[in-house]
């Protein structure tokens, strides 16, 4: 089971639909019940055969053992310090990207830990951090047949872990997984996301990246 905390946004709800049409059960976590089932029924709508359910962020994180962190940077310490027991043991993948907004252009916030991703770590210590999906556009994910022309860096320190997530990122159709390193290098992509949206406010597009070379 595959659950997103936060997972009401558009960043968790296109990830939860390409997840789930991959064949993964999902579920939507959101701090009320009422909004995660509805948010779970829109996705439902989109694509009618999948699996996907709705609930308290507390009660989705202890039924799932693949737990994605989609709250904005700000919510972030929050909302982990009181999943600590939840997540305890569980594979957690981390999407956060900290951004500060002004006047519509997005700008990268130095984060005292390194990054999202390291400072999730330090939250809960007892659980396998892989941070990937930086610079994943929602609304493309959102978009249920569309192919996605981009590369999916993906970070961690436990391999087996970021095989597994090497593979939900494969499972989004014309996606590639790149394995980006240790947890430590979360944080070039985490930033990149604020180049890719001021790109978009520039091209009226939603910009994603390719890895060349490789
Ligand atoms: N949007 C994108 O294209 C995109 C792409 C790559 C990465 N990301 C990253 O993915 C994460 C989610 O992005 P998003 O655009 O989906 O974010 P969002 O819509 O701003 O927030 C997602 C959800 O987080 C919950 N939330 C908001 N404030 C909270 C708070 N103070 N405490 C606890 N929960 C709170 C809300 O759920 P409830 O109110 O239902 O609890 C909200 O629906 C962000 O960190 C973003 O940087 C986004």
């Amino acid at each position: 089971m595959i659950g997103f905390i936060g997972g009401t946004g558009p960043e968790g709800r296109g990830l939860a639909l390409r997840f789930a049409l991959a064949g993964e059960d999902v579920l939507i976590g959101s701090r009320d019940a009422e909004r995660a089932r509805d948010a779970a029924e829109s996705v439902r709508e989109i694509a009618p055969s999948i699996s996907i359910g709705g609930g308290v962020n507390a009660d989705v994180a202890e039924q799932s053992n693949t737990v994605v962190i989609a709250v904005p940077y700000s919510a972030q310490r929050p909302t982990l310090e009181g999943l600590m027991d939840e997540l305890r043991g569980k594979l957690v993948v981390n999407v956060v990207a900290p951004l500060v907004f002004s006047n519509g252009v997005a700008s990268a916030i130095r984060v005292e830990a390194g990054s999202a991703a390291l400072e999730a770590r330090e939250i809960v210590p007892d659980a396998i951090h892989i941070a990937a999906f930086h610079n994943v556009s929602a609304q493309e994910l959102l978009v249920p047949d569309r192919a996605l022309d981009t590369d999916i860096v993906v970070f961690g320190d436990d391999a087996d872990a970021k095989q597994k997530v090497m593979g939900l990122a494969e499972a989004i159709k014309g996606a590639r997984g790149v394995d980006g390193g240790g947890l430590e290098n979360a944080r070039y992509c985490e930033d990149l996301t604020a180049l890719l949206l001021n790109i978009n406010r520039i091209y009226r597009a939603h910009s994603m990246i390719r890895i060349v070379g490789i």
